[in-house]
C-alpha cells in the first residue's frame, strides 16, 4: 500500500559507537503521524539496531543481500541470515552497486526474486547518468531498469516492491533534481508500472526521491503528485537533518 516514506541510506558510514549513539538520540524523537521511518546500517549494525527500536516504529533495513539462499559466497550476506537478525526490508539496484560492483538488471531480477521468496520487502532504485539525461535518454534508461528488473513479478508481488528514484548525478554532488524534474520522473515511472501492470497496481506503489535530499529542499520535493518521500543519504546520518526531512511532508 502506498505509503509516505523517509528511509536513511547509511552506506558504508557508522561504526557501532557512532550507530548506537544516533540510535539513542533517535528513540528521544517524535516520529510524525503517517510517515514510514527507516534506517539502513552497516551489516555489522544491523542486530544491534534492530534489537534497539523493535519497540519503537522504525523498520530497519539492509543495503543489499546476496541472491543465493546460501553456499559459497564469502563476505556475502544472504535474506535467511538477514531475516534471523530481523530484518524484512532490503535496497536492491543502488547506483553505487550497480556502477562499482557491476550489478546488472538480470542479477538484480534474481536478488528481487530471491528477496520477494522470503516474504522481504524491496526498495528498488533506478537512476539514469548525467550523460543519458544530457542525450534525452533517461525515460528510456529508466524503462529498462523497470522491465528487466521488475517486470517478470506478479501483480501480487506488487505489495512488497517500493521504488527508489535516484538520478545518479545528484547522488552525493549537492546537485539535487528539481521538484519539476523529480515529478516529471516519478510521474513515467508510475504510468510504466500502469501501463505494465494496472493503475491500481500503479497508484499504490510508493516512489521515493533520493538525490541530495536536505532539510531545506525535502518539503518542495515531497510536496509533489507523484512523490511518496526519499531515500536519504548523507543528511541521514545526523538525527536532526533525517527528522528535519522526515517532517518535511505538508
Ligand atoms: O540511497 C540514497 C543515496 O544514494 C542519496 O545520497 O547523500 O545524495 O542523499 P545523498
Amino acid at each position: 500500500m502506498r505509503q509516505k516514506i523517509v528511509a536513511g541510506n547509511w552506506k558504508m558510514n557508522n561504526d557501532m559507537a557512532e550507530t548506537e549513539m544516533f540510535l539513542v538520540q533517535l528513540k528521544k524523537q517524535v516520529i510524525p503521524e503517517g510517515v514510514s521511518l527507516m534506517i539502513a546500517p552497516a551489516f555489522t549494525n544491523l542486530n544491534h539496531t534492530y534489537q534497539s527500536v523493535k519497540d519503537h516504529p522504525v523498520t530497519v533495513v539492509a543495503q543489499n543481500m546476496h541472491q543465493s539462499e546460501k553456499g559459497a559466497f564469502t563476505g556475502e550476506v544472504s535474506a535467511a541470515m538477514l531475516k534471523s537478525v530481523g530484518i524484512k526490508t532490503v535496497i536492491l539496484g543502488h547506483s553505487e552497486r550497480r556502477s562499482i560492483f557491476n550489478e546488472d538488471n538480470d542479477l538484480l531480477a534474481e536478488k528481487v526474486n530471491t528477496a520477494l521468496k522470503n516474504e522481504m520487502t524491496v526498495i528498488f532504485c533506478v537512476g539514469e547518468e548525467l550523460s543519458h539525461r544530457e542525450t534525452d535518454n533517461h525515460f528510456k534508461v529508466i524503462s529498462e531498469q523497470l522491465e528487466e528488473g521488475l517486470f517478470h513479478l506478479s501483480e501480487t508481488n506488487w505489495k512488497n516492491i517500493i521504488i527508489a528514484y535516484e538520478p545518479v548525478w545528484a547522488i552525493g554532488t549537492g546537485e539535487t533534481a528539481s521538484p519539476e524534474q523529480a515529478q516529471e520522473m516519478h510521474a513515467f515511472i508510475r504510468k510504466t508500472i500502469a501501463d505494465a501492470y494496472s493503475n491500481t497496481i500503479a497508484k499504490n506503489v510508493s516512489i521515493l526521491y533520493g538525490g541530495s535530499v536536505k532539510p531545506d529542499n525535502a518539503s518542495e520535493i515531497f510536496s509533489q503528485d507523484d512523490v511518496d518521500g526519499g531515500l536519504i543519504g548523507g543528511a541521514s546520518l545526523n538525527v536532526e537533518s533525517f527528522m528535519k526531512i522526515a517532517n518535511a511532508f505538508e
